[in-house]
């Protein structure tokens, strides 16, 4: 049987670790699978960067003409950021292909119509790489769960901010070195305010509240305050009250069937679980009416990590391209009223 073509759109942190994947492991992803993979092109931003494993006749920097071809069965998006990705997903989508996505800020705005596209086109539209690294959190909420009813998702989305805040309490680290100690290690988004400002987690939350209450919410809908503000002092005080400081997100749907989604650092009870987790690992709580409380922990950023997430999507779409399914998830949205910010 013919083999599935791939484009793979970025190949920086996470979408090296990918392309190494695809390229090492091309017997193990065929069995799983039951059609091999082919990467047909890699679209990078820069030729000039060092790419071990890679053959260089792969690479493009005209990321438009690589998704501008009719006979691509999957195109993975790990490029970030809004624009050119919307444009890049939109065209691949338009072209039939299936999308894998890791792009929390581009799905927070557009995940609706993203979807409806795709059920339009019969394609897949998966992402579960987009919130909390390696964490299977998409899939529980979008299939597990879909049959009870989640009442709340609250916990730590953003790996970084977690990171700095550990190394603040227990290396007693700046705020300034222990970012730059994430930028390094490849937790930090490209532009570190979209971590530190809260923006990246905002984005995470959004994706979680929209899938747990079968709605549609943007980033734009969530209270957003991120750690800056966040001093050595509001630590110390935390400790000597024996709670931590940690970014939460928090989604609760309440009774008048109002939703509210917020993200901002809170004290937390050293005896909290989510006390416990440490360096760029998140934590994520759901409560539901028949499941009760189930709690999902992992690391939460890194390359290898959010390349599980994305390998798991790919072996996920390329066995519904073999069966020539897709499963979609957009229809069955109720309209929830998002409550404004400020508010509940
Ligand atoms: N910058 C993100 C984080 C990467 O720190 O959590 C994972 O989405």
């Amino acid at each position: 049987s013919k083999p599935l073509k791939v484009v793979l759109l970025g190949a920086g942190v996470v979408g090296s670790q990918v392309a190494r994947i695809i390229l090492d492991e091309g017997d193990t992803l065929e069995a799983r699978i039951g059609r091999r993979l082919e990467l047909v092109g890699i679209g990078v931003r820069r030729m000039d960067v060092e790419r071990p494993g890679i053959d260089p006749a792969l690479l493009t920097t005209d990321l438009e003409s690589l998704v501008a071809r009719d006979d691509l069965d999957i195109v993975i998006e790990l490029i970030g950021g809004i624009d050119p990705a919307r444009s890049l997903v939109r065209t691949a989508i338009s072209n039939g292909a299936s999308v894998i996505s890791a792009n929390k800020a581009l799905l927070a705005e557009d995940l609706g119509e993203l979807s409806r596209l795709a059920e339009e086109k019969g394609v897949d539209l998966h992402y579960e790489a987009a919130v909390a690294g390696a964490i299977p959190i998409i899939r529980p909420l979008r299939e597990s769960l879909v049959g009870d009813d989640i009442t709340e998702v609250m916990g730590i989305v953003n790996g970084t901010t977690n990171f700095i805040l550990d190394k603040m309490v227990t290396d007693g680290v700046s705020f300034d070195s222990a970012l730059a100690e994430a930028q390094q290690l490849g937790y930090a988004e490209a532009d570190p305010t979209a971590d530190v400002g809260g923006h990246d987690a905002a984005a995470k939350a959004a994706i979680l509240a929209g899938l747990a209450f079968h709605t549609e919410v943007k980033g734009q809908d969530v209270f957003t305050e991120g750690i800056t503000g966040v001093t050595e002092a509001d630590i110390a005080a935390a400790e000597s009250m024996d709670c931590t400081v940690k970014l939460l997100a928090v989604a609760k749907l309440a009774d008048d069937d109002r939703i509210t989604v917020k993200v901002h650092p809170a004290m937390v009870a050293k005896k909290h679980p989510l006390a416990a987790v440490r360096g760029a690992y998140n934590a994520i709580f759901v409560n539901s009416r028949e499941a009760g409380e189930l709690m999902f922990l992992g690391a939460g950023a890194g390359g290898s990590p959010t390349a599980s997430a994305v390998m798991g999507d790919v072996v996920t779409v390329g066995r519904n391209r073999r069966r020539g399914t897709a499963a979609h998830m957009s229809s069955g949205y109720t309209r929830r009223q998002v409550a404004p910010i400020g508010e509940s």
